[in-house]
């Protein structure tokens, strides 16, 4: 085995995938043109603040690139990058109202590829932590039948999924079935190498994370977890607050620290505001194989089978045990209803 401190993420996940002695190398190409994205992707939010200083005459800047939206350009880099290779025959994204077949000269197109191209975009301006996430499916139907059942799966089917945090450093954080492992971009050499081998989220939370300014909007159950997240449900006491506002970087913070992140529905949005397959379920699948939980307060996340591309659900994502606790206090109609008292 190469030493485990200069493995990149190319060469990480082709060691893993020695476990399956007929994978054809598609898989792992496909990862690896998604790191290669994101280390695109990357160079342009460091450049963020510059865009108005290089572009401010028009809409080109210096090179006499066209200067969009952060969130079109992360976008237009994953379509183009991502399944060059011919693994991939249909994408999606958070940016588009329709998924996208690609065209397969060569290669198998085995697999789908879902994204968020940019989350946290509201964040940008304030050079706050933004990220990517990406889920990878394997292909259902044949090629010339490509449809919805390759689309709307659900994230127990998942092949791979991941994301990319462009923070104090850019990291790239993954599951392929194999653990959950961390790389982080070495800007000198513009690799991602093995920093976070085999990540595990401590069992209770110590943070939890919410928008508290919708705590109008929450149903009475909501509000009186957030109450005992707050005040202790225990003689332990309480925990932390942290929320940024981009769900990578939240997420990604509970997962090293734990904690709890928790996106309820308001009555504004019954559904809540996350996207189930581009959002929640990619990490819902690196919490469970991180050893958290995720749920949409009533069951698995990862066990919702979309019925659309950008449908939304609840989010309750994190430490397993915290996750549990939440799940099962919405699951008792008397909790938090001031009639029948709020015991658990
Ligand atoms: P995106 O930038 O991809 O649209 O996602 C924004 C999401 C997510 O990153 C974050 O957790 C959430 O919006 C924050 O929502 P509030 O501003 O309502 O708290
Ligand atoms: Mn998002
Ligand atoms: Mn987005």
């Amino acid at each position: 085995m190469p030493n485990k401190n200069l493995m990149n993420v190319e060469s990480h996940i082709l060691e893993m995938q020695r476990l399956h002695p007929s994978a054809s190398g598609d898989f792992t190409s496909l990862l690896g043109d998604i790191a290669f994205a994101a280390k695109i992707i990357a160079r342009e939010v460091t450049r963020a603040g510059l865009v108005d200083i290089l572009g401010s005459t028009g809409a080109s800047n210096v090179q006499g690139e066209t200067v969009q939206k952060l969130d079109d350009y992360a976008n237009a880099v994953m379509l183009k990058v991502v399944g060059r290779r011919g693994q991939v025959c249909l994408m999606a994204s958070e940016e588009l109202a329709d998924p996208v077949r690609v065209d397969i000269r060569e290669g198998s197109g085995k697999y789908v590829v879902v994204f968020d191209p940019l989350d946290g975009s509201s964040n940008i301006d304030a050079n706050v932590s933004i990220g990517t996430i990406f889920s990878i499916y394997r292909r259902r139907s044949r090629l010339a039948a490509i449809g919805d059942a390759d689309l709307l799966q659900p994230g127990r089917d998942l092949v791979a999924a991941g994301y990319v945090v462009y923070g104090s450093s850019t990291m790239f954080v993954n599951t392929t079935g194999h653990g959950v492992h961390g790389y982080t971009l070495d800007p000198g050499i513009g690799e991602f190498l093995l920093s976070h081998e085999n990540i595990k989220i401590p069992f209770a939370a110590g943070i939890y994370s919410v928008n508290e300014g919708n705590e109008p909007r929450w149903s009475p159950a909501v509000r009186e977890i957030v109450r005992r997240l707050k005040y202790g449900r225990q003689e332990s006491g309480g925990m932390s607050a942290r929320y940024i506002g981009s769900l990578v970087a939240d997420f990604h913070r509970d997962l090293l620290y734990g904690g709890v992140f928790l996106y309820p529905p308001t009555d504004r949005a019954p559904e809540g505001k996350l996207r189930l397959l581009y959002e929640a379920a990619p990490l819902a699948l690196i919490a469970e194989h991180a050893g958290g939980y995720a749920s949409d307060g009533r069951g698995p996340i990862l066990d919702l089978v979309p019925r659309e591309v950008h449908q939304r659900t609840p989010l309750y994502v994190g430490s397993r045990e915290t996750v549990m606790w939440i799940e099962k206090m919405l699951g008792d109609p008397t909790f938090g209803d001031p009639a029948f008292g709020a015991g658990d």
